[in-house]
């Protein structure tokens, strides 16, 4: 059976400025958490929705990204050589042989939304996901990634999902903000979103965290929309605009929102999924505990 959501859209062409100077000649993408680079843990989270396509929006600086997906083949020839299996499986663990990686360029930094755009004719006129790689999402131990849930969602509703949070007021002109009412467990039918407001103009403290599934309804809004601030066309103005014309369900989803966007967070990250990694969490661990007392 095909799945509900065959295709992901990941925007890369950020210049990722918050990180200078890691970034100057590097894809922020690629900065590992422990011994991953972002991208693939947001890659990692699609393919376990059972999402094989992934289609990468990318820019100057981002090559790094197609080699990381790519087959390196002298380096698997010398792992074999040297007879090291398990590091053989995890170079080819990277791209497993069913899913299809494509590249599309975004030329200028018009935003989130002309990224998305860009990806029009790629994604074709099925609904689709998208992750933003800054947002490292863990969901509950032994449970479905973030989303795995969101596609569950869409299952039930066979319209727009965004996966939502609470945050503290003060946060909101951080995010995109949600208004609606709650109509399932965890689930609220979205009436309103703003990029993006000030805490004392917010209709809520509902933030759209970096995971949506769309409607091929929205490339038509995104197509007519006027650029906003700084000359960008924001996703958020037109999930505004698709609400007019499509129902959009919110989703508070269940796991952790790492901000790998920021310095903390993706410290937070770090610590965290250090703390817990197969190889090296457990001494990590005693020597934080250590260190703490
Ligand atoms: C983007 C979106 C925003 C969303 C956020 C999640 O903002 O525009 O609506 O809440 O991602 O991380 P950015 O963080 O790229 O400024």
């Amino acid at each position: 059976m095909k799945p509900l959501i065959e295709k992901a859209v990941f925007p890369i062409a950020g210049l990722g400025s918050r990180f200078l100077p890691a970034t100057k000649a590097s894809a922020k993408e690629m900065l590992p958490v422990v011994d991953k680079p972002l991208i693939q843990y947001a890659v990692e989270e699609a393919y376990a929705a059972g999402i094989r396509q992934m289609i990468f929006v990318t820019g100057r600086t981002k090559r790094s990204v197609e080699d990381h997906f790519d087959t390196a083949y002298e380096l698997e020839s010398e792992l074999e050589a040297a007879g090291k299996h398990e590091l053989l499986q995890v170079a080819r663990s990277i791209a497993p042989d069913d899913m299809t990686c494509v590249y599309v360029r975004q030329p200028r930094a018009l935003g989130l939304g002309h990224a998305v755009l860009c990806a029009k004719e790629l994604v074709g006129p099925n609904p689709f996901a998208v992750l933003l790689a800054d947002d490292l999402m863990v969901g509950p131990a032994g449970g479905g990634g973030i989303m795995q849930q969101m596609v569950s969602q869409y299952a039930q509703w066979r319209a727009s999902v965004l996966a939502v949070q609470d945050v503290p007021r003060e946060h909101t002109q951080r995010y995109g903000i949600v208004s609606g009412k709650d109509v399932a467990d965890g689930v609220v039918d979205v009436s309103g979103i703003v990029e993006k407001p000030k805490p004392e103009n917010a209709p809520s403290t509902l933030a759209v965290a970096g995971r949506y599934i769309l409607t091929p309804g929205i490339f038509a809004e995104l197509e007519h929309l006027p650029r906003g601030t700084g000359g960008e066309i924001q996703l958020t103005d037109a999930i505004a605009q698709l609400l007019r014309r499509e129902k959009v369900f919110a989703y508070r989803y269940t796991g952790t929102r790492y901000d790998c966007g920021s310095k903390l967070g993706f410290l937070q990250a770090t610590v965290d999924l250090g703390e817990t990694h197969a190889q090296v969490g457990r001494e990590f661990a005693q020597w934080l505990a250590g260190r703490a007392s």
